[in-house]
C-alpha cells in the first residue's frame, strides 16, 4: 500500500449562486460508499453554466496527506474548507480535478450530517460501526468509551431527533474519533459544546493522532492548531494560499486577519459582490473624533454604514452586521430591522444607506472582524459579505488605577455603578482620611 491517504489535484468546485442544497448526505451515506470502495476517483465534469451564477468554492487545490499525516486547514469564513472536507467525504462531487483517498473515512462537519434521526444513540453507534467495517464484537468493545465521551448514558434509547445539538454533537465526535477510521475529517467542532467538552475532543484527537491515524482539521482556534497539527494548509477565496509548517502558515494567516479594512466600494454595480437582488456599493466604518489611523478609539462613537443597490422592489431588505472579535466568537449581532422608520417602507430600487451607531465606551480592545448581511423580509439571509471591514479597537485615555492588562470580555460597555454606605451599629461609613 503506498503511503499516501489522500492525494487531491486541481480540485475545483463551483455552486450556483442561489441553490444551496437543503439536503446533505448523511456520514452514513458517505461512509457507505467509501467502505465498499476504499480508493476511487471522484470525478465530475460539471455542465457550463454562465460566469455570472456560479462561485468557485474551490479551485486549482492540489495536496498530498500521507498516511499518519495530521493536517491542520485555516482560512477566513467562505474560503472553501468545509466545502473541501465534503468533496473529500463524497458529499458532493468536484466540478474539476480529482480527489484520491486511500483508506475508511469517519468524518464530523457541520451538526446534522452525522446519524440517522429516528433511530437512537444506541442504533446510531452500532450503525456507524458496522459501515466502518467493524464487528460486533469490537463496536461492542468501544461502544462504553462512546456513551462515557459523549455523556449521554441517560439517552442511549432515545432517538437523536430528540437530541440537544450539544449532545448531538458529543455523540458524532465520540463516534467519529473512537471507532477507528482510517481518516478523520473534523470540522469546526470546537466551535459548538463547552469549554470543558472542547479540551475533551482535543485530547482525544491528539490520541487519535498519536495512533497514526491521519486527520485533517478545519479550526479557527490557532493555539489548538498549531499544537494539534504539524502541518497546515491555508485556504484563501479557494485557492490554497500558503501550505508548509503550522507555525509559519498560522503565523502569516494571523499578520493579514490583522489588517484593518475601514472602508470598500465598488463603482460598477455589474462587478460588485451580490447578485440579482442586490448589489453592495460601500462599506465603512470611522469614528466621530479622529481618523482611525492607529486604530477604533474605544472612547468614541463609531459609524457603520452600508450602501446597496436594492433591486428587487417586491422585497423588503435590511442590513445585519455581525461584529467578531477574535477566534471566530461573534460579540453581537445587530439589524437595520431595529429601524421602525424603515419597517413596511416600499421602494422602487435604488440605492439604499444603513447606518448603525456604535457607542462609546462599548467594545473591548483587540481586532474586530465585521460580516454584512442583506436580508430578506426579515427571514432570509440574500447574499453574505463575509470579512467587509477589519479593525483593531484601540484604548486612548488613561486608566485610573493601578491595572493596565487587557479587561477580559469579548466587549467591555462602561457601566453605571454606584456604592453606597447602609450605616451600621459599630460600623459607620466615614469619608477615608485623604
Ligand atoms: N451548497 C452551496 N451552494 C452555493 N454556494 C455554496 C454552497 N456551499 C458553499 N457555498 C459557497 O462556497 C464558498 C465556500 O464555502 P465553504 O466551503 O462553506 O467555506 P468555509 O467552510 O471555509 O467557511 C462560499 O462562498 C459559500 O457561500
Ligand atoms: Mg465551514
Amino acid at each position: 500500500m503506498s503511503d499516501i491517504a489522500i492525494r487531491v489535484e486541481n480540485l475545483g468546485k463551483r455552486y450556483r449562486i442561489g441553490t444551496r442544497q437543503a439536503r446533505y448526505a448523511t456520514i452514513r451515506e458517505t461512509v457507505t460508499d467509501l467502505a465498499t470502495a476504499p480508493l476511487r476517483r471522484l470525478r465530475h465534469l460539471g455542465q457550463p453554466t454562465p460566469a455570472e451564477e456560479t462561485i468557485w468554492a474551490l479551485k486549482d487545490v492540489s495536496f498530498e496527506v500521507k498516511h499518519g499525516e495530521v493536517l491542520g486547514i485555516i482560512g477566513r469564513n467562505g474560503a472553501g474548507k468545509t466545502t473541501l472536507l465534503r468533496v473529500l467525504c463524497r458529499i458532493t462531487d468536484p466540478t474539476e480535478g480529482y480527489a484520491e483517498i486511500h483508506g475508511r473515512v469517519g468524518s464530523l462537519l457541520e451538526v446534522g450530517t452525522g446519524f440517522h434521526p429516528e433511530l437512537t444513540g444506541r442504533e446510531n453507534i452500532h450503525l456507524n460501526g458496522a459501515i466502518l467495517g467493524m464487528k460486533k464484537a469490537e463496536i461492542e468493545r468501544k461502544f462504553d468509551e462512546i456513551v462515557d465521551f459523549a455523556e449521554i448514558e441517560k439517552f442511549l434509547d432515545t432517538p437523536v431527533k430528540r437530541y440537544s445539538s450539544g449532545m448531538y454533537v458529543r455523540l458524532a465526535f465520540a463516534v467519529a474519533a473512537h471507532l477507528e477510521p482510517e481518516i478523520l475529517l473534523v470540522d469546526e467542532v470546537l466551535a459548538v459544546g463547552d469549554a470543558g467538552f472542547q479540551k475533551k475532543c482535543l485530547g482525544k484527537m491528539e490520541d487519535v493522532a498519536k495512533e497514526g491515524r491521519t486527520v485533517l482539521f478545519v479550526s479557527h482556534n490557532m493555539i489548538a492548531l498549531r499544537n494539534l497539527c504539524p502541518k497546515a494548509i491555508w485556504l484563501e477565496g479557494g485557492h490554497i494560499s500558503e501550505g508548509g509548517p503550522s507555525q509559519d502558515v498560522v503565523s502569516n494567516y494571523l499578520k493579514l486577519l490583522a489588517t484593518n479594512v475601514y472602508e470598500q466600494a465598488w463603482d460598477d454595480r455589474a462587478k460588485a459582490p451580490g447578485n440579482d437582488k442586490v448589489r453592495l456599493h460601500r462599506v465603512w466604518i470611522e469614528p466621530d473624533d479622529g481618523t482611525g489611523d492607529a486604530g477604533m478609539p474605544r472612547e468614541t462613537p463609531l459609524t457603520v454604514g452600508v450602501e446597496y443597490w436594492h433591486l428587487d422592489p417586491t422585497a423588503q431588505l435590511h442590513v445585519t452586521l455581525q461584529v467578531y472579535v477574535e477566534q471566530q466568537i461573534v460579540a453581537f449581532t445587530t439589524s437595520s430591522g431595529l429601524d421602525s422608520g424603515w419597517q413596511g417602507v416600499t421602494h422602487s430600487g435604488g440605492l439604499v444607506r444603513s447606518t448603525c451607531r456604535i457607542p462609546a465606551h462599548f467594545l473591548n480592545t483587540g481586532q474586530h472582524r465585521i460580516n454584512v448581511h442583506i436580508v430578506r423580509d426579515r427571514s432570509t439571509v440574500i447574499h453574505r459579505f463575509e470579512d467587509a471591514l477589519s479593525f483593531d479597537v484601540v484604548e486612548t485615555e488613561q486608566r485610573s488605577g493601578a491595572w493596565f492588562g487587557r479587561v477580559a470580555g469579548v466587549v467591555r460597555p462602561t457601566l453605571r455603578w454606584r456604592t453606597k454606605c447602609l450605616g451600621g451599629p459599630d460600623n459607620e461609613c466615614a469619608p477615608r482620611d485623604p
